[in-house]
This record gives structure tokens, C-alpha cells and sequence, in this order.
């Protein structure tokens, strides 16, 4: 059965962790549906690991929807959250219909980065639930660093975090933060913290499933744990058709029709 924004609370509650992943293919999302994870993520990340963009800024509404129909066809089981990308939320009408849009294409779920209570308040006033993002706004971020290592950052983040838990977000993504500022916004907070670089104390998990597979390899941030090497992986098993081709050895008689 698919779980709900309901299913996602009630695990904060009953102390059990909760697992997100980013997938942005058919095959990725059927291989998380099948693991059974919580949720599925078609995250903005989309631009950079398989896209092969700049940064988060360039994606389109466009893109996001196709991938979003992608991974919604391969899903019965996840919750299934899409990202609000970048300029897609300027105003609450804009955001209400971009929103729409992805729930159309198959997103239980919405997300955005940052704390708007206007923009917030007109998506979940039009009944779409919503996750919010606080700690490091990879679309808005001049930089890639840990956020609220000071205390007047700290603060802000935290507030952050409690606007979104008032105005109705069901859950947040909080990123790239100290350890003990993850564990002070998730006691705070009713709804579920989701980290990503901010340590164990969080409710749950999330990682850029190109990340954990070890399939990216423009960077790695700190906080990310590579649990396969599927780059080098696949790259052997290129090398070794490419090398079978040229040697005349593939394909051989147990791939060959008489
Ligand atoms: O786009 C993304 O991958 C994200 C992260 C929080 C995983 O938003």
C-alpha cells in the first residue's frame, strides 16, 4: 500500500527512521519501490547528476515534470515528493500552478527551498501537501558550505524550520548543518526532520541516489557515503565489450541465432 503524508508522520512519533532517495529514472524508482524506502525524492539535484547542468539553477518546470511522469510510472509504494525548481515559486499563483502541475504528473507531495510563508500558505491552502528545506538553499546558496556554525545563522534556521512546521508543512529537509543543530530543530519540531549533512539526530535520511552509487563524480560533499562504486563498475564492463567487439569475440555462438 502507498504510504502517506499521515504514514511519514506517524513513524516520527513511533521513533522509527525514516529513508528518503533521490531517483530520477524508471528503473532507480523501481528498485527504491521495491526496497521499499519512505519516500522518493525528484529532486532539483536532477540538473546536475543526470543533466549534466551547471548547478540546480538551470532546470526547468519542463524537466522536472518529465522525470517527475518517469518515476511516478515505476512507483506504487513510496511516497513520492517532487522539487519546486528554481524560479518556479515567485509569486503564490505561480506556485500554486507549478505545484499542481507536478501533483498532476504523479508528486504525492511538493517541495521547496526556504521559508515564504505566502508562498507556503497558498500551496497548502490549495490542499497539496508540502515539504519544506531549511540549512543550505542549493538554488539560492552563494555557496556550498555548512550553515548555522553561527549562532544568528543557527537561530534563523531554526525559526525557519518552526515557520514551515506552522504554516503546515508536513516534514522538512534540512541540509548541511551542524550535528546538534539537526537534533535542536528535530526536538523542536512535531513534523519530521529529513537530513541531508545534518547528522544522526535527525528523523530521517536523504541522499542523491547518484551519490550513494558512487555515479557522480564532479564532487563529493562530506556527509555523503558512497555504498557502491557503479562508475567504475559500469566503465569495467564497458571497457570489456568494447575490448570483445575489436578482439571478434562477441558476440559468440550462445548469442548468435542459426
Ligand atoms: O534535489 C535534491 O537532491 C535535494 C536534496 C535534499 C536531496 O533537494
Amino acid at each position: 500500500m502507498k504510504k502517506t503524508v499521515e504514514f511519514i508522520q506517524s513513524m516520527k512519533q513511533n521513533g522509527q527512521k525514516i529513508t528518503m532517495l533521490t531517483a530520477y529514472d524508471y528503473p532507480t524508482a523501481r528498485i527504491l519501490n521495491d526496497v521499499e524506502v519512505d519516500m522518493i525524492l525528484v529532486g532539483d539535484s536532477l540538473g546536475m547528476v543526470v543533466l549534466g547542468y551547471e548547478d540546480t539553477r538551470s532546470i526547468t518546470m519542463a524537466d522536472m515534470l518529465h522525470h517527475t511522469r518517469i518515476v511516478a510510472r515505476g512507483n506504487t509504494e513510496c511516497l513520492l515528493i517532487a522539487d519546486l525548481p528554481y524560479r518556479s515559486y515567485e509569486t503564490p499563483e505561480q506556485a500554486v500552478e507549478n505545484a499542481r502541475l507536478l501533483r498532476d504528473a504523479g508528486a504525492d507531495a511538493v517541495k521547496l527551498e526556504g521559508n515564504k510563508p505566502e508562498i507556503v500558505k497558498a500551496i497548502i491552502d490549495d490542499g497539496i501537501p508540502l515539504m519544506g528545506h531549511v540549512g543550505l538553499l542549493p538554488q539560492t546558496a552563494d555557496r556550498f558550505r555548512v550553515y548555522g556554525r553561527k549562532r544568528t545563522e543557527a537561530k534563523q534556521i531554526a525559526a525557519d524550520a518552526g515557520a514551515l512546521e506552522d504554516a503546515g508543512c508536513f516534514a522538512t529537509v534540512v541540509e548541511s548543518v551542524p550535528d546538534a543543530l539537526g537534533i535542536k530543530i528535530t526536538n523542536s519540531l512535531r513534523i519530521p526532520t529529513i537530513g541531508i549533512g545534518a547528522g544522526a539526530g535527525c528523523d530521517g535520511q536523504v541522499l542523491v541516489i547518484h551519490d550513494l552509487l558512487g555515479l557522480f563524480d564532479r564532487f563529493t560533499p562530506t556527509f555523503v557515503k558512497q555504498y557502491a562504486n557503479l562508475r567504475k563498475e559500469i566503465m569495467r564492463a564497458v571497457t570489456h565489450y568494447k575490448l570483445e567487439v575489436q578482439q571478434g569475440l562477441f558476440p559468440d555462438e550462445d548469442h548468435s541465432y542459426h
